[in-house]
């Protein structure tokens, strides 16, 4: 049998983490309703979830970092939260103003190159912990390591694998 035969296609990986990302969405809204702070979007990309996030939490901090701005039209974050360059630097040139403070951050960085994979889930296990509150939560699209955090079980209407949750510890 051919080797793409076999597993996910790459339209069910797609329809399934987006499917997944949604309802981990859905579940942190709630989970950080009454608490105030900053909410992260790690990959603009074309803007679909920065548009979720903005809908969903109106009046809220957000920041939406990428590399490129190639989002819809109808998907621009406004010049104050959209942070443009590499992650690796951007990220740890806002320390100052949110360390301690982002209740949810989402990282959404993830491609089909599993090299590149690995390093952005590296990336993003070293550069958030130090931004989040406690109790704040991760959300990815690829499993990340990270020490202090407790993986959360995922909410119903997400498919185990295909996005993952994560809560700091209490201090
Ligand atoms: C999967 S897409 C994000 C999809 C997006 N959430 C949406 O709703 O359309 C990943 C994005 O991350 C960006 N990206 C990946 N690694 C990056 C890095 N190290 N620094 C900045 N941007 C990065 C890419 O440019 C790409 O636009």
């Amino acid at each position: 049998m051919p080797a793409f035969m076999s597993g996910l296609s790459r339209l069910e990986k797609t329809l399934f983490r987006l499917e997944a990302q949604r309802a981990c969405l859905a579940w942190a809204f709630e989970e950080i309703a009454d608490r105030p702070g900053f909410v992260l979007e790690l990959g603009l990309g074309l803007g679909r979830t920065y548009d979720h996030l903005r809908r969903h939490l109106p009046g809220r901090d957000i920041l939406v970092f990428d590399r490129v701005n190639v989002a819809h039209a109808d998907c621009q974050p406004t010049a104050d939260q959209l942070v443009l360059g590499e992650i690796e630097e951007t990220l740890p040139a806002l320390h100052d103003r949110i360390a301690g403070r982002v209740v949810l951050a989402n990282s959404d960085l993830g491609s089909f190159d599993r090299e590149s994979n690995l390093a952005v889930a590296a990336m993003s296990a070293r550069l958030l912990p130090p931004v989040m509150a406690p109790r704040g939560i991760i959300m990815s699209d690829l499993p990340l390591e990270l020490d202090d955090f407790d993986e959360v079980p995922l909410p119903p209407g997400a498919r185990e694998g295909r996005y993952y949750l994560y809560r700091r510890r209490e201090p």
